[in-house]
């Protein structure tokens, strides 16, 4: 893959206003139908943003993508983003198992691998397409315990794809080492050639736990303090089919100046 052609995933968070929501679309959408990209860009909105956002993407080459959703697809469920309006939004991936998600930080509950495994599986059933983040703290890495919580992670939360025909997966993993996402503290963005044989390690564990008709077409994100001026260099390796970026998304200069022209 060139990496002209690699996919750049944008996740707002709750950084973004509705107003400022609608902004970022709007410039983003000019740039997409002045200029042909090649990468496959992604953008997540907050979820009250995502229906206008939506509307303003429509009819450009940027893909549409939830933050989270609920395990069912619609019903009594007080709070929750159901798949059915998902979909009404033109949504079309969705981003499980941030660590934000995980940790509590973002919804006051942590959710375990076995909610995130749950929801994966109703993404799969119903036809949006998972972007799974998994990572390692930094306790858990200064343990030497990196691949052993990756392969929890992985194991747990891709379970469903045991039932599933490949060719009905568009699956990303973005790994997301917690300790190098923005927000968690100064930023410490790791070396891209460890990041990548990280990324070679978790695609020879997928093959041998799914089967070699899924793995390969499955793409890997990285994430965590990617900004424009070292984003290239991970994008550069060869194993790294794109990035998911948090903080430096929302900036509109930043995130125009490195789509494609
Ligand atoms: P960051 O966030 O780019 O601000 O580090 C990445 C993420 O949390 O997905």
């Amino acid at each position: 893959m060139s990496v002209n052609s690699k996919i750049i995933a944008c996740n707002w968070k709750s950084y973004l206003g509705v107003g400022e929501s609608i902004s970022l679309a709007k410039a983003l959408a000019v740039h997409s139908k002045k200029h042909k990209m090649r990468q496959r860009i992604i953008v997540a909105p907050s979820c009250i943003a995502l229906y206008k956002v939506g509307q303003l993407l429509r009819g450009t080459q940027i893909l549409l993508c939830a933050q989270n959703v609920n395990v069912e697809s619609n019903g009594a469920y007080t709070g929750a983003m159901s798949f059915d309006s998902l979909r009404e939004t033109g949504c079309k991936y969705v981003i499980l198992g941030h660590s934000e998600v995980r940790s509590g930080k973002s919804l006051g509950i942590a959710e375990t691998d076995r909610i995130i495994a749950d929801k994966l599986r109703t993404c799969l059933k119903e036809g949006i397409n998972p972007i799974l983040c998994i990572g390692e703290t930094l306790s858990e890495k200064e343990a030497g315990l990196t691949m052993k919580v990756l392969r929890r992670q992985l194991i747990t939360d891709l379970g469903a794809l045991h039932d599933m025909d490949s060719n009905k997966i568009d699956l990303m993993i973005a790994y997301e080492p917690v300790w190098a996402i923005s927000s968690n503290g100064p930023s410490k963005s790791p070396d891209p050639a460890e990041i990548n044989d990280i990324i070679i390690k978790l695609k020879k564990l997928l093959s041998s736990e799914f089967g070699h008709k899924i793995a390969p077409d499955v793409k890997f994100l990285y994430g965590g303090s990617v900004d424009n001026l070292n984003i290239s260099g991970y994008l550069g390796q060869s194993s790294v089919d794109g990035v998911l970026i948090g903080g430096m998304s929302t900036n509109k200069s930043k995130i125009i100046g490195v789509l494609g022209k």
